[in-house]
């Protein structure tokens, strides 16, 4: 499996977002769909960015009883997006529904990640109102364990955590992080940063970078900037 660079498209609706892929011209970069652009355009927002020619990771973290979240995955699988996601805290169960929903006849399915403690979420927040006591890092890793079980490819983590997620779950589980900022950049809202350069070093195998190229005054630029400091220029 490639490393890659997942660009988080987080636009209000279609125009900006087809403006935006617009820059990259023969470029296709792997991009990350999310709640706010999937609600406002519907499944048609994922055909028409996937007739471009773009890899799609469809981040709409699901989490209901398993039959409702397998029939939902089912629906997903036939819009063909490349990556999608759960919540770990859904349960094995769920998970495994979620695989079987994804599965197409001919056994092809996406990838499968799971979240597992959201970042916003800290210790303090978990104890109090989700009456979790343990620490924060083994829960996070009971989760990645639980995904790994269910059959899932891998979890969304701090870049912080990816070391330890393969460490415990083995090489081949992917970690998707979020939470990149080059060396030089603002780091606006996010608290606990790594470079694309540092995030390949702790062993991340797909970063999503939003705003550092969103935002940049040449996306391109910096996308390619991302992926060259990511992959090590190979
Ligand atoms: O603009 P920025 O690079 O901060 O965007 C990061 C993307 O990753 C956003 O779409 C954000 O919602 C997502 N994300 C995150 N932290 C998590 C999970 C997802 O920043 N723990």
């Amino acid at each position: 499996m490639g490393k890659d660079v997942i660009i988080a498209c987080d636009f209000p609706g279609k125009a900006e977002t087809l403006e935006f892929l617009g820059k990259f011209e023969n470029r296709k970069p792997f991009v990350k769909i999310g709640m706010e652009l999937f609600y406002a355009e519907g499944p048609d927002i994922v055909r028409e960015i996937k007739a471009r020619g773009h890899k799609i990771f469809l981040d709409l973290k699901l989490h209901d009883i398993p039959n409702t979240v397998k029939s939902a995955m089912k629906v997903l699988s036939r819009l063909d997006v490349d990556m999608c996601n759960v919540h770990a805290s859904g349960t094995s169960p769920m998970m495994r529904a979620a695989i079987e929903g994804l599965t197409r006849e001919d056994g092809s399915r996406p990838l499968l990640i799971a979240v597992t403690q959201l970042t916003s979420t800290d210790q303090q927040t978990m104890e109090r109102d989700i009456l979790i006591e343990r620490p924060i890092d083994e829960v996070v890793m009971k989760y990645a364990l639980n995904a790994k079980d269910s059959g899932l490819d891998g979890v969304v983590c701090s870049p912080l955590e990816a070391e330890k997620v393969h460490s415990v779950c083995g090489p081949e589980f992917l970690t998707v992080t979020p939470g990149v900022r080059f060396a030089d950049g603002d780091i606006g809202d996010q608290k606990r940063v790594m470079t694309p350069a540092e995030a390949n070093r702790i062993g991340s195998d797909y970063i999503v970078v939003g705003r550092p190229v969103t935002k940049a005054d040449d996306p391109v630029k910096a996308y390619e900037r991302c992926l060259t400091e990511f992959t090590g220029g190979i």
